[in-house]
């Protein structure tokens, strides 16, 4: 297999970054070869922490993506892949779920490298959630089965559950890892093939996972993976008339595309998993200090590019002003700096354009006239840090109020009764998810109930499991990521009906 180095490339980068991993996977993955572009083009991955080169990668394009397509087409109509039987898919995957657990560091690394996310959390949590993934659905991989039908008395029907086909996977940046194996390991275990597309800003775990998934015994042809740009790269497989499904995670704007995309190409099946606006209602009632920890988790947590960040927070006013006392000084304690760190909390936004984006919403809320409570300003003179940053006085139709900032940005307001919370958390276009932070039963039934979105959480944050669906109401999408409907929508229903008697219809 192409193994290679870029140890020149890197080495400048060393003496700002002492722990850089060595980069050994930088081409594109097709048909179990790592192989240069067609254009011989490739396009620099950046560090967010310092604003350098980490290395080239290969760039694909349409050719690239057209060759991929072939390869996966080929390992889905003759392959073993979809062939072989659950439980043999279901062992290689368990395969490949220990060889990432044994490439934890090295995975973690490039995550932290690439992206800016913390090393010490990539090895605890998102390294060892892609096993997690992959052993969920290794053991679904032999528990697919149809119904059998009730028919009339002259017929018979069962279902079978059949593989969707070559399946297109469109990655965002904000967790390479997880959201990768979010939509390979359960296509892997319908026995799907596929063509991986990671964000430009952070290709290079991938590259890795298809080198260990090489390792694991998955098939030639069964996982490609595509570096390249959204609108190259990512269009090409979103109009690709021989690519049966697209998942895709990541911006509304693009979500539209991807759709318009299907539309105006072979009608491909799509699901998205979009943004968020996502609010927390804290009650009267709540312990203000676990609100306030989960206030600021829920908002900073990945440097708040998090499509379920809790980004909106409502305090009723009781416990207004106690909360934000606490809220400013446990501000404090949140540490941003170099991701490798493990004393810190909070890494650099992972390029300059989010960097800058976030900054300008600050300036917006200054401007419409929110009281900056705590940060708002740039950390350092070097990489994509930015302060924890808390507003109060937050009108609901303002831009930091309504827009997705993808960024370590609170808005907190207050409000009075129960019924005002609902109406207010509601007030949004997205419906990911919802923070409720109660101990009385009966709100936090009303609001679970009440609340338009995908995930609730009551007295915790962001806990995602592999066994819990995952997506969007309204403009957060539609699918589900994770559970077993993660699964299902890498399957056909195929119904089969037969004569019990002689057939009504010779
Ligand atoms: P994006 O939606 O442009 O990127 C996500 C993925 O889609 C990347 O792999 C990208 O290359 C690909 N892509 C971009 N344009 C495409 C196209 N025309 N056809 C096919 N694929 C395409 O997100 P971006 O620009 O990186 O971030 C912008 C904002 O999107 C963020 O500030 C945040 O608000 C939101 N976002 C939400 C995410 C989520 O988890 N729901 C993840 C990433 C971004
Ligand atoms: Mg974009």
């Amino acid at each position: 297999m192409g193994d290679q180095s870029n140890e020149s490339s890197a080495a400048c980068f060393e003496e700002s970054l002492v722990k850089m991993p060595t980069i050994k996977f930088t081409k594109l993955f097709i048909n179990g070869e790592f192989v240069d572009s067609v254009s011989g083009n490739t396009f620099e991955t950046i560090a967010p922490s310092t604003g350098e080169v980490i290395t080239r990668v290969a760039e694909g394009d349409k050719e690239d993506v057209d060759l991929a397509v072939k390869a996966a087409r080929a390992a889905f109509d003759h392959g073993p892949w979809p062939r072989f039987s659950g439980a043999k898919r279901g062992a290689i995957m368990l395969k490949f779920a220990d060889l990432v657990d044994e490439h934890n560091e090295e995975l973690a690394k490039l995550d932290t490298v690439d992206a800016g996310k913390l090393f010490s959390f990539g090895k605890a949590f998102d390294i060892p959630q892609v096993a997690q993934s992959l052993r969920y659905y290794a053991g679904a991989a032999d528990k697919i089965h149809g119904d059998v039908l009730k028919m009339s008395r002259e017929f018979q029907g069962y279902t079978l559950l059949e593989p969707i086909g070559v399946v297109g996977h469109i990655i965002p940046w904000n967790f390479p890892s997880i959201l990768m194996f979010a939509k390979v390991a359960p296509s892997l275990a319908a026995g799907c093939t596929m063509v991986v597309k990671p964000a430009e800003q952070s290709p290079l775990s991938a590259l890795y996972y298809a080198h260990l998934a090489k390792l694991a015994g998955v098939p030639d042809g069964v996982l490609n993976v595509i570096n390249g740009y959204g609108e190259t790269a990512g269009a090409a497989i979103t109009h690709h008339m021989d690519i049966d499904k697209v998942s895709f995670t990541g911006s509304t704007e693009i979500g539209r595309e991807v759709m318009r995309a299907a539309a105006n190409s072979n009608l491909k099946a799509v699901s998205l998993e979009l943004g968020g606006k996502s609010p927390m209602l804290i009650f009267d009632d709540a312990d203000v200090d676990m609100a306030v920890e989960l206030a600021l988790f829920g908002i900073l947590f990945n440097k708040g590019e998090a499509c379920v960040a809790s980004s909106r927070v409502f305090v009723q006013e009781g416990i207004y002003d106690e909360l934000v006392k606490k809220l400013k000084e446990k501000a404090k304690d949140w540490t941003v700096g170099d991701p490798f760190d493990p004393n810190v909390r909070q890494g650099p936004q992972v390029d300059k354009t989010q960097f800058e984006k976030i900054l300008s919403y600050i300036e917006h809320g200054k401007r419409q006239g929110a009281t900056l409570l705590t940060g708002g300003k740039p950390v350092g003179n070097k990489g994509y840090y930015i302060e924890p940053t808390v507003f109060t006085d937050v009108k609901d139709d303002m831009l930091i109020a309504t827009d997705e900032i993808f960024g370590p940005v609170m808005s907190l307001m207050k409000f009075k009764t129960v019924e005002e919370g609902i109406e207010r958390a509601n007030k949004t276009k997205y419906g990911l998810a919802a923070g409720i932070i109660t101990k009385n039963i009966d709100v936090a039934n009303t609001v679970s109930r009440s609340i338009r979105a995908g995930t609730i959480w009551i007295n915790c944050y962001m806990a995602i499991e592999n066994d819990v669906p995952f997506g969007g109401y309204k403009m957060s999408g539609f699918g589900r990521d994770f559970g077993l409907q993660g699964l299902h929508k890498y399957l056909h229903t195929k119904s089969v009906i037969t004569p019990i008697y002689n057939s009504p219809w010779l």
